[in-house]
């Protein structure tokens, strides 16, 4: 059974309630099949790219796609990255449209091994916003206990060797769903795309083209998306 809830978020009167009503897809499926609504969010170069060289953070999208990128982060229960997204971007993964931040989803990292840096700023804004860390049954005591006396959560499920080692993206899904999550938007990076387009349960995907680069991009070329 899970050993937290949800949190409510506050609305601007003050009163705490659930999630607002959205104009999201039917999620009964979801719940059905304890599986939630998924959601893939790639921002992609004209040249089919997802990244910058060097591991830096880059601008892809423009003002429009990314502040539909915030209202989905809004109407979603929880986002989901890789470790490699957090180590390259340090992402808040936040809701900042204005007045909106505390309708932030919970932020889910897949991380077998416990990488995810205690600077990081995921890490340090947990006790604001939660932070939910995806690991193995083998990561360390020790780390999970210092992500856990800052704020976050750690749950441990299976992992799989095929089609490339990481944790068994069925298990980290009914995981979520049995904690209360029906709609899940991930936004990437490419690994944790490719590995989740592979699977046979149905994904909605979406893209947000962008400009041909101006500075040189060497992340993944982005193949897998329909
Ligand atoms: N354009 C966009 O929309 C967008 C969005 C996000 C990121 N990015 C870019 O993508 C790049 C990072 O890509 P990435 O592929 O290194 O990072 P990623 O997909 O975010 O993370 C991959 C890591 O997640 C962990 N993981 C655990 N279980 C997994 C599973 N079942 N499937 C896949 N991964 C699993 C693995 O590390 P462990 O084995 O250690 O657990 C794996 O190396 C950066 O350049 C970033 O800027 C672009």
């Amino acid at each position: 059974m899970p050993d937290f809830a949800l949190p409510a978020y506050q609305s601007r009167s003050g009163s705490a309630r659930s999630k607002p009503p959205t104009i999201m897809p039917d999620t009964s499926g979801a719940v059905r099949d304890q599986r939630p609504h998924v959601i893939l969010k790639l921002a992609v170069s004209s040249d089919d790219k997802i990244g910058a060289a060097g591991r830096k953070p880059v601008a892809i999208s423009g003002e429009a796609a990314k502040a539909r990128v915030h209202l989905l982060r809004a109407q979603c229960d929880a986002i989901l990255v890789g470790i490699g997204t957090v180590l390259a971007d340090d992402p808040l993964l936040t809701c900042r449209l204005p007045g909106m931040e505390p309708q932030s989803p919970v932020r889910v990292v897949l991380d077998r091994s416990l990488r995810i840096p205690g600077t990081s700023r995921l890490v340090h804004s947990a006790r604001e916003t939660p932070l939910w860390v995806m690991t193995s049954n083998l990561s360390e005591a020790p780390a999970a206990m210092k992500l856990g006396a800052a704020g976050a959560h750690v749950i441990r499920v299976a992992t799989t060797v095929t089609p490339l080692p990481g944790l068994d993206l069925a298990a980290v899904l009914h995981a979520l769903s049995e904690r209360g999550i029906t709609r899940l938007l991930v936004e990437g990076g490419a690994r944790v795309a490719s590995s989740l387009s592979q699977q046979a349960w149905s994904t909605k995907s979406g893209c947000c083209a962008g400009p041909m680069p101006s500075e040189p991009m060497a992340s993944p070329r982005w193949t897998h998306c329909r």
